[in-house]
Parts: structure tokens; C-alpha cells; sequence
């Protein structure tokens, strides 16, 4: 299956294509209803990656690009956190173990700077942020912070598998909105409760962007510095289109190459989500056209 998509690498600048083979799928698996994991062989990316970094795949020749922050990079492997929500990401959800990604490129974007600041959180409460989260809390131990991880989801049934990142942080925290599972509420709740204890010196967060909006409020009435994803509508992902300029203190800055992660307490939040939503009505388009004809129309 897809083979159809196969040996086609694209060359461009630090593009990670295996010759006549593309980027084999390695791993797959269901995260929740909704997400899913998939680990991908991409050396170049692998070989460079640092937390904070990002990738853009591009699924065959005539796709679109998306943007993807990464989970993990195991040898020549990285994994990523996909949500079902249009177009490419239903698509990507036909591809199996074995098939094979037309391209991956990166990694984009400014690695976060790992230094020792203390108590540390990262929080987060939606699949970038939760790929985020554990690339981050792996960086921010091993450059001897104490680290604190919190993950938000809305109910029991969307809570991801999370072993591995809750025995890699010093502290983590659980909430799901209606209480199902684990605190009930949000990761501002718990991080209020810290913040009061003055138990934080430096936060760092991804995910939902009106989340990323409060959070920026909260720990600006504590002076506590705070990071977060802005992960603005991408085209080229090198600077060169302006799709996803935001306004930092005022200034505008490209979230691709200045980015991803700004100061929360400078981003305009208003522009950047009203930003976001520019192109609803294509997206739903190219999802009604995708689910009407089962695959791609591009790829016929
Ligand atoms: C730095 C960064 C990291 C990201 N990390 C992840 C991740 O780890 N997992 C994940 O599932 N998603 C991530 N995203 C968002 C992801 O790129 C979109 O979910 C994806 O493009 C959806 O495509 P679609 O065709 O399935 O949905 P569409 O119907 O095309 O779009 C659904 C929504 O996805 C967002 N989106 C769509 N196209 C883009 C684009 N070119 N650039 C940015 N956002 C877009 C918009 O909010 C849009 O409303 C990230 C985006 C950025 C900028
Ligand atoms: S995606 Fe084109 S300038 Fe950032």
C-alpha cells in the first residue's frame, strides 16, 4: 500500500531523504481515539535534534506540509504525536508500519536553551505539547533542573500511555477536566498551587493556544519566566513566505525560524489565535473532498 508514493525524495535544503526509499514507518500506534504515535527512520534529523526543535513532513510529492513537534529520537528514529483532524492527518492515518513518508525536514526552529534554572515545570494539554513535554523534561533533568511535568486532558478515555514520562520527571501531575482521572481541573490549577508555594523558578509550556494565553497571564502576576509553543499556520517553514508571523512585545517575528517557543509574557494571543483560524473554510473543504473520494485527490 502506498507504494504508489514511494521513491520520490524531494531535494531542497536540509531535507532527510534516503535515496529511492523515502522515510520507512517503523512504528505505529494509537495513542488515544483521536491521536496517534507514529515513528519514522529520518537520520539527518535524528542525528541533529535537540528539544524545542520541530519537522515538517510532507507525506507524498503533491501533499501539504505539516509541522510536528518531536517526541522522541531513538538511533536513526524519530516519533511524532498525530491528531486525526483534517485532511493530512486522516490520510497519514491509512499509512502503515512499512510504508514509506515522502519527506522529513529539519529539525526547524530554535531548540529550547538547556541550562540549569531549578525547579522547572513543563506543561502541556495537547498532542504537540504533549510530544513537547517529554523531549523537553529528558533535555531540562539531564542539564540538572528539578523538573516538574503536567499533562492536562479532558477526560479518562483521552489520556495518552505516560509511564515513561512520569518516571523520567521528578514530579508529575495528571488532570483531566471532569476528574476521571487523576486531579480534576487543568495544569494552571496545579500550577497555581505552586506558584503560591513560590516552588518555581522557570516554566515552559505547549499545546492549546488560549491555554498558552492563561498560562501567560497566571505566571505573569508571579514575575515567573515562561516559554511557550506557538504553533502558528506554516507553508515553507525556512522564513521565505510570512505565514506564520506573530507579534512579540509588538515586533512581528516568524514562528519558524525565531520561534517556535517565545517569551509568553510579550506574544500577542489575541492576533495569533484569530491568525490560526484564517483558514477554516479551505481546511474543511479539502476534508470533505478527502473523505468524499477515500483518498487524496492530489495523489490521483
Ligand atoms: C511548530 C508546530 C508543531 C506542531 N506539532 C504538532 C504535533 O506534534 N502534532 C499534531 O498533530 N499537530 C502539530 N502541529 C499542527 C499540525 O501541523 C496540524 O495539525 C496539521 O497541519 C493538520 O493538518 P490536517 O490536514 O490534518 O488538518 P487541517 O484541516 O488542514 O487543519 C486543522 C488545523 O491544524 C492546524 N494547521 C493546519 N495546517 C497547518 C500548517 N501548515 N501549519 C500549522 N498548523 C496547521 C490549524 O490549526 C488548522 O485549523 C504543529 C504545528 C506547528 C506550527
Ligand atoms: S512558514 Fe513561511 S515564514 Fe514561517
Amino acid at each position: 500500500m502506498h507504494k504508489d508514493i514511494v521513491n520520490k525524495g524531494v531535494g531542497a535544503m536540509s531535507m532527510d531523504v534516503k535515496k529511492n526509499s523515502g522515510h520507512e514507518i517503523t512504528r505505529k500506534e494509537e495513542l488515544n481515539s483521536g491521536d496517534y504515535l507514529i515513528e519514522v527512520r529520518a537520520p539527518l534529523v535524528a542525528a541533529k535534534f535537540m528539544p524545542g526543535n520541530f519537522v515538517i513532513f510532507l507525506l507524498h510529492e503533491k501533499g501539504e506540509r505539516v509541522p510536528m513537534s518531536v517526541q522522541k529520537v531513538e538511533g536513526d528514529r524519530i516519533t511524532v504525536f498525530f491528531k486525526k483532524l483534517g485532511k493530512t492527518s486522516r490520510e497519514l492515518d491509512s499509512w502503515h508500519v512499512g510504508d514509506c513518508i515522502n519527506s522529513v525536514v529539519g529539525p526547524l526552529g530554535n531548540a529550547i536553551e538547556l541550562k540549569k534554572y531549578g525547579n522547572v515545570v513543563f506543561a502541556s494539554d495537547l498532542v504537540c505539547g504533549h510530544a513537547e513535554n517529554y523531549a523537553a523534561v529528558k533535555g531540562l533533568k539531564g542539564a540538572g533542573n528539578h523538573v516538574i511535568s503536567m499533562q492536562s486532558f479532558p477526560t479518562k478515555d483521552d489520556v495518552y500511555p505516560r509511564k515513561e514520562l512520569s518516571t523520567m520527571a521528578d514530579e508529575y501531575f495528571l488532570t483531566t477536566a471532569d476528574g476521571s482521572q487523576g486531579i480534576k481541573g487543568h495544569y494552571t490549577d496545579v500550577l497555581k498551587g505552586l506558584l503560591d508555594e513560590n516552588k518555581v523558578d522557570m516554566v515552559f509550556a505547549g499545546g492549546d493556544i488560549p491555554s498558552l494565553g492563561k498560562l501567560s497571564e497566571l505566571t505573569k502576576r508571579y514575575n515567573v519566566r515562561t516559554m511557550v509553543t506557538l504553533r502558528q499556520i506554516m507553508i515553507d517553514g525556512t522564513g521565505m513566505c510570512g505565514a506564520c508571523r506573530v507579534f512579540i512585545d509588538g515586533e512581528m517575528k516568524l514562528t519558524c525560524i525565531d520561534g517556535p517557543m517565545f517569551d509568553g509574557h510579550k506574544v500577542n494571543f489575541e492576533e495569533v489565535i484569530a491568525r490560526l483560524g484564517m483558514f477554516k473554510e479551505e481546511e474543511s473543504v479539502a476534508m470533505e473532498d478527502y473523505n468524499s473520494r477515500g483518498v487524496c485527490h492530489e495523489r490521483k
